[in-house]
């Protein structure tokens, strides 16, 4: 194999995303998950903090999720401690009253004639496959939803995981499949996709098609922009292999610059009866798991050279070796000084993509309109 060494050194910074910076007003442009479905019961609201800001999400008597801004407008108290009356929120501080769309509705102690003067702020919010998704950006959202469902039957299940580390280096591990005969060999996870793929990467509508190939076999795994890779992953450790193969979206959103969250949605292939032994096996793994404690903790004592990476026993395995390595690269991976080669392929076309679109948005041109994939085109394993 002849040498190949490339610079992608960018006078952007495409890890950080606050408020005010081109990465942050370019995420900012897209749908962003901010929680499972299932964690926000009806009438209850939760503190979520995306992409280095506050926010407050509830979930009205309907049913309907609604993010909203995180302190009142009247003298900043925290929205979420207020009550949820049908589909409006009460701050708990002083009572006054916004419906859903963030027009104050009552100030129980005011004159009349205020409330309709004060509004607070309230994002697009919509669900898709059991996640809430919210829009931060200016003007109108792009099409919902931003990826298509899976076409195989089986059960949709999510998954969520804190990760202290920017979100990008999780992203790009996403794309990184020669890791995955080094960090998973250990444990034996992903046996049958050991032997090193040679990789290939093209942009698309809707982002990037990435193809690992071995041999003749062709595993072909999906980029969306800007934050989620769709793709087929072998059995979950700790599943003893029930449930088979997966397919799974894997999306990162920025909670801050130096954390992030993972929203893992697997479409686990089984229905029937297979789908009630696989949820009796899933409910023992997910109570050894909690004995476990949590994956990132664990991952902590690996980087800080208290467990050694060769003996890292959880029952979640997988995601500890994914944390310790990604998390390793520091809080912020400083990229000033990377040797990148021929298997960072994807990765290099994924950073030139966003240095065009950023630059562009810098000097007041047209974005690349970004189009939701049509439902076909599916990850496959290619064996
Ligand atoms: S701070 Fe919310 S009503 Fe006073
Ligand atoms: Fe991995």
């Amino acid at each position: 194999m002849d040498t190949i060494e490339r610079d992608t050194r960018t006078e952007f910074d495409l890890a950080r995303t606050g408020p005010g910076t081109a990465m942050g007003r370019f995420m900012r442009r897209f749908w962003m998950p901010v929680m499972r479905s299932e964690d926000l019961p009806k009438g209850h609201a939760k503190p979520i903090r995306i992409m280095s800001e506050d926010f407050a999400l509830y979930r009205g008597e309907s049913g309907q999720a609604q993010v909203i801004d995180y302190r009142c407008p009247h003298r900043g108290a925290q929205m979420h401690l207020g009550w949820v009356e049908g589909d409006d929120i009460r701050c708990v501080y002083h009572g006054w009253k916004f419906e859903c769309g963030g027009q104050c509705i009552e100030q129980p102690a005011e004159e009349p004639g205020f409330a309709r003067k004060v509004r607070i702020g309230s994002y697009p919010t919509r669900e898709h496959l059991g996640l809430v998704f919210a829009y931060f950006g200016e003007g109108a959202p792009p099409p919902f939803p931003p990826y298509p469902a899976p076409q195989a039957e089986g059960l949709i299940e999510n998954q969520t995981q804190f990760v202290p580390c920017n979100w990008l280096q999780c992203f790009e591990n996403s794309m990184d499949e020669v890791h995955v005969a080094f960090v998973h060999r250990i444990g034996g996870s992903h046996s049958g996709i050991y032997d090193l793929p040679e990789i290939g990467a093209e942009e698309t509508d809707w982002g990037m098609l990435r193809t690992g190939a071995r041999g003749n076999e062709l595993r072909l795994s999906l980029h969306y922009m800007p934050n989620c890779t769709r793709v087929i992953v072998p059995p979950m450790a700790g599943l003893d292999g029930v449930g088979g193969w997966r397919e799974l979206y894997l999306a990162f959103t920025p909670i801050d610059d130096e954390t992030n969250r993972w929203f893992i949605t697997n479409l686990v292939g089984v229905t029937g009866a297979a789908k009630d032994s696989y949820l009796e096996k899933r409910a023992q793994y997910y109570a050894k798991r909690a004995d476990a404690g949590p994956a990132e903790e664990l991952a902590r004592e690996v980087i800080d050279g208290r467990v050694r990476f060769q003996e890292i026993d959880h029952p979640d395995r997988v995601r500890v070796q994914d944390i310790a390595v990604q998390a390793g690269q520091g809080p912020i991976a400083d990229r000033s000084n990377e040797r990148l080669g021929r298997s960072d392929l994807a990765i290099i076309l994924w950073r030139k993509i966003l240095e065009r679109e950023l630059r562009a948005m810098e000097e007041g041109r047209p974005l690349k309109e970004w189009t939701p994939a049509p439902a076909d085109v599916v990850p496959t394993l290619g064996f």
